[in-house]
């Protein structure tokens, strides 16, 4: 039986740390609803004490949403903790997920605290967390350059006082994948008590790596829960994208042998919702729910898909939400392709000369208009037929 791989969505509190991101409760209401359709196993809903908005639309979340964990994000102080508590009573699931820096760096110029003072509230934060419920998250930001051995510490004592899960995040996407998985393998193997909790991987993807960097957490570092945002919304350069996430591990299913929970065929209308509501457009050649993550240009290669599907796609558009793939009519066409669309249009040419003189006013068209549409294949055959 295939081990469980959790998927854990921040699209509505790391995604709307994306400058311009920002979301109204309703709109969030609905991201959240949409999350769930999706079985996506926990839904950070935001950061209770950050605003009052986000305090109320957590709570909204936590009423609505009956079978994703819901949680709320807080640093490690009683504060935030109870904000988070809080917002989350209505919930059915809850999680509480309190984070602190750990990387000298980080608790030197920012926090302004010494490493004994870190491991304290780190402690005394969990310690609080577990009083409002027992699914307690632990994060250590700045994980991936930070101080093994200091590391090491502060997660010890976060699993004795309850954490559940144990997060390390990649916070400013430094990590490479090697370097984060061994990272991960290192910590479970010293970390005394590291089997009583599951372990997680949140990467940024400053550096375009952190869906690698997350797989190595999972195949490397034995991590079991990926925290990712739809359309790699986030921070900076953004976090981990589900769809991507969830795909590479569909599609090389015989690498990565892993039980998930998400309905694949909703990645699509997913990504579409949450780019509505934020403004962010799609790239066009963005891995599974980019416009041409299924279109074929090339005449090899449209010649191709049409003889068999798997030469030029290693996943179906029907398997992510398209309706199907594309295929692109354009200078680069051949004309098998050309032909393939007639008989969509249902236009039946005479002769294959006929097809010939068609298919070379299409060339020519081709050109000059760099995508031609179903309006231009009509038009050219009709004037075809007329001058026969
Ligand atoms: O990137 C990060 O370190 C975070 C934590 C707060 C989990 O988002
Ligand atoms: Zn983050």
């Amino acid at each position: 039986m295939a081990e469980k791989l959790i998927i854990f969505d921040t699209t509505l509190r790391d995604g709307e740390q994306s400058p311009g991101a920002s979301m109204t409760r309703d709109e969030k209401i609905r991201i959240a609803k949409q999350l769930e359709r999706m079985r996506v196993d926990v839904i950070e809903a935001g950061f209770a004490a950050a605003s009052q908005g986000d305090f109320e639309s957590i709570q909204a979340i936590s009423s609505v949403i009956k079978e994703s964990i819901v949680c709320s994000l807080s640093r490690a102080n009683d504060r935030d903790i109870s904000r988070a508590a809080e917002a989350l009573v209505g919930a059915e699931h809850k999680r509480i997920h309190t984070f602190i820096a750990t990387s000298a760096l980080h608790m030197e110029k920012k926090l302004r605290m010494s490493p004994e003072q870190v491991l304290e509230q780190a402690k005394m934060s969990v310690r609080f967390a577990r009083k409002f419920t027992d699914d307690v998250e632990f994060s250590a930001e700045d994980g991936s350059r930070s101080d093994i051995d200091f590391l090491c510490r502060v997660i010890e004592v976060a699993i004795n006082e309850g954490a559940t899960t144990i997060n390390i995040p990649d916070t400013v996407g430094y990590g490479v994948p090697e370097m984060y998985g061994v990272l991960l393998k290192t910590l479970r193997e010293r970390v005394p008590n590291s089997d009583k909790a599951i372990w997680s991987v949140h990467c940024h993807n400053d550096l375009g790596m952190a869906v690698a960097n997350s797989l190595a957490g999972v195949m490397i570092g034995g991590a079991r829960q990926v925290e990712c945002t739809i359309n790699g919304l986030g921070e900076r350069a953004g976090n981990t994208a589900l769809e991507e996430l969830v795909m590479a591990v569909r599609t090389r299913k015989d690498y990565f042998d892993f039980e998930l929970g998400i309905d694949a065929t909703l990645l699509v209308p997913t990504s579409k919702l949450v780019s509505q509501i934020t403004g962010f457009n799609v790239q066009p050649n963005k891995a599974v729910v980019g416009a041409n993550a299924f279109a074929h240009a090339s005449g090899i290669h449209q010649d191709g898909i049409l003889k068999a599907r798997d030469t030029y796609e290693i996943m179906r558009a029907e398997d992510v939400g398209w309706a199907a793939n594309k295929i692109v009519l354009g200078k680069l066409s051949g004309r098998n392709a050309f032909k393939q669309r007639l008989d969509e249009l249902g236009i039946s040419l005479d002769s294959e000369a006929e097809v010939n003189a068609a298919f070379n006013r299409f060339k020519e068209l081709a050109d000059r208009k760099s995508e031609i549409f179903d309006e231009d294949i009509m038009s050219l055959v009709s004037d075809e037929q007329q001058s026969h």
